[in-house]
């Protein structure tokens, strides 16, 4: 559980391809993290297509995503924007964390972040993220944004965050997400 020296963060992206810049995203979050903050990153990919009809019992990777979220002090999203909103892998992945019995996106504290090669930097999908995120009673935090607009340019070849702007605001969220874990751990 979380102490002021150590807090564990699970990260996920919203994006299942290869070469993706939200992927990237979380690696350079694991490279900025303040001292004492952990970072394990779950892949969405192994979740099946939500259906309520196979719900009970949770398939295996739905119980496996469940229970490392439910032990997660906080979750640390990096988002894509498809078509003015967030991804249907995302989408799915919340509406499995969302069902009873012990949602374990309730109370959960979130941080959210975005890559996109539009100019905007996923700021319309990290809106309807956090609709949806409130929905379900996480806890996303507000401040500070990353929104990293022109991916192609923010990245280098091998998937390295190189925008020195970028790399700051990613700092400045995760000491926040921090901050935030710790105050509502308290609340
Ligand atoms: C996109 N892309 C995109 N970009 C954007 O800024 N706004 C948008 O609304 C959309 N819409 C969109 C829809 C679909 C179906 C795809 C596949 C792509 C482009 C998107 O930003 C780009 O493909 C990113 O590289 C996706 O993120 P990952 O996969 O690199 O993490």
């Amino acid at each position: 559980m979380t102490t002021s020296s150590s807090l564990h963060v699970l990260g996920i992206s919203g994006s299942l391809r290869k070469a993706s810049y939200n992927t990237a995203l979380l690696q350079a979050a694991a490279e900025l993290m303040p001292p004492g903050m952990t970072l394990e990153v779950f892949d969405l990919a192994p979740l099946p297509l939500f259906n309520q009809d196979t719900e009970k019992p949770f398939p295996e990777a739905v119980v496996e995503f469940r229970t490392r979220l439910a032990q997660a002090d906080a979750l640390l999203i990096a988002t894509p924007e498809y078509n003015s909103s967030l991804s249907g892998a995302l989408k799915n992945a919340i509406d499995w964390a969302s069902r009873p019995p012990k949602p374990p996106l309730n109370g959960k504290p979130v941080a959210i972040m975005g890559a996109s090669t539009g100019n905007f930097g996923t700021v319309r999908g990290q809106l309807h993220l956090r609709q949806v995120l409130t929905h379900v009673g996480a806890l996303p935090l507000g401040k500070p944004e990353v929104l990293v607009a022109r991916a192609e340019q923010a990245f280098d070849a091998e998937g390295r965050l190189v925008e020195a702007a970028a790399r700051g605001f990613l700092q400045d969220l995760l000491a926040a997400l921090a901050r935030w874990t710790q105050r509502m751990s308290q609340a």
